[in-house]
C-alpha cells in the first residue's frame, strides 16, 4: 500500500502575524509543483492561521495548514479556546491533537483527545494526533504498550471509514526541542509497531492507510536516515520548521524518499 509521505512544520507559539505571513510566503517561494507529490502542511499559531491561509491561497499553493489544538464543542462559554467551526474558517484542513506540551502543560488527557478527534472528523477537518513516552517510561521498557494505548484510547469508536482523514505522529517526548533524535531503527520499530496496532484499530486494509509520521528533533542532518525507515511516512518538525530554508530542505528529502519506496516497489 502506498502512503503519501507528509511534511508538517508546528510552529508552535513562534511567529506573530507579519512574521508568519513572511514566513509562509518565503516556504511558498522555495516550493515547486512537485511539492504537491508530498503533502507540506504549515501549522502557525491561531492567530496566524488566515493570514498563512491567505498566503497560500494567493500563491495557488499545494501547501495545506493547520492549527496546533482546538476544543471539541463548536461554541460556547470556553474562554480561550477555538473551536473546530473557527480553524476551518481560518482554512485549516488539519489539526494537531494531544501533543506532548498540550498533554504535559495544559492537562489534555486521552479521553479529551478522543473526543477532540471525533468532532473534528465530525466537522470534516483531519485530526494528527500525537503520542509518545518519556525518558522514564522508555528506560522502564514500557514505551510500546504506552504508545500503542494512547493510539487505542485516541481513536476509541472512531468509525474505520476514517482511516485515510487521520495521521498518527510518534513524538518520543525525550526527544523534541532536546537536539535527541531517536535513531532510525527505533524510531522506524516504533512507527512499525503503531501501524500494527492501527491495523487492530482500524482492520488490515483501513488501518494500512493511516500515515504514522515521527517528530522529535527532526532536521536536514538526519532525515534522510529517518526516512529511509519505510514504516515512517513524514515528520512533525518544530525546530526546523521556522526557518523557511530548512524546511525546504526537509521536504526536499521526503520527496526524495517517495520516489525512491515508488522505485522499490516497482522492484519488488
Ligand atoms: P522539535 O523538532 O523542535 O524537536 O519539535 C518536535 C515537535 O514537537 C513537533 O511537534
Amino acid at each position: 500500500m502506498t502512503r503519501k509521505l507528509m511534511m508538517c512544520g508546528n510552529w508552535k507559539m513562534n511567529k506573530n502575524y507579519a512574521e508568519a505571513v513572511s514566513l509562509s510566503q518565503l516556504i511558498s517561494n522555495r516550493s515547486y509543483k512537485n511539492w504537491k507529490d508530498v503533502d507540506v502542511v504549515l501549522i502557525p499559531p491561531a492567530c496566524d492561521l488566515k493570514g498563512v491561509s491567505n498566503v497560500l491561497e494567493f500563491d495557488h499553493s499545494p501547501m495545506q495548514v493547520g492549527a496546533q489544538n482546538c476544543h471539541w464543542e463548536e461554541s460556547g462559554a470556553y474562554t480561550g479556546e477555538v473551536s473546530p467551526l473557527m480553524i476551518r474558517d481560518c482554512g485549516a484542513t488539519w489539526c494537531l491533537v494531544g501533543h506532548s506540551e498540550r498533554r504535559q502543560m495544559f492537562g489534555e488527557t486521552d479521553t479529551t483527545v478522543n473526543l477532540k478527534v471525533k468532532s473534528l472528523l465530525a466537522h470534516g477537518l483531519k485530526p494528527i494526533v500525537c503520542v509518545g513516552e518519556t525518558l522514564e517510561c522508555r528506560e522502564a521498557g514500557e514505551a510500546l504498550p504506552f504508545v500503542t494505548s494512547q493510539v487505542r484510547a485516541a481513536f476509541a469508536g472512531v468509525d474505520a471509514r476514517h482511516a485515510g482523514e487521520v495521521v498518527v505522529a510518534y513524538e518520543p517526548i525525550w526527544a523534541i526541542g532536546t537536539g535527541r533524535t531517536a535513531t532510525p531503527e527505533v524510531a522506524g520499530e516504533m512507527c512499525g509497531a503503531i501501524h500494527e496496532c492501527l491495523a487492530e484499530v482500524f482492520g488490515p486494509e483501513a488501518g494500512e492507510r493511516v500515515r504514522v509520521l515521527y517528530g522529535g528533533s527532526m532536521k536536514p542532518a538526519n532525515v534522510e536516515r529517518l526516512l529511509a525507515q519505510e514504516t515512517i511516512d513524514g515528520g512533525l518538525i518544530g525546530g526546523a520548521s521556522l526557518k523557511d530554508e530548512d524546511f525546504a530542505i526537509l521536504v526536499e528529502a521526503a520527496l526524495k524518499a517517495s520516489t525512491a519506496r515508488g522505485a522499490n516497489r516497482l522492484k519488488k
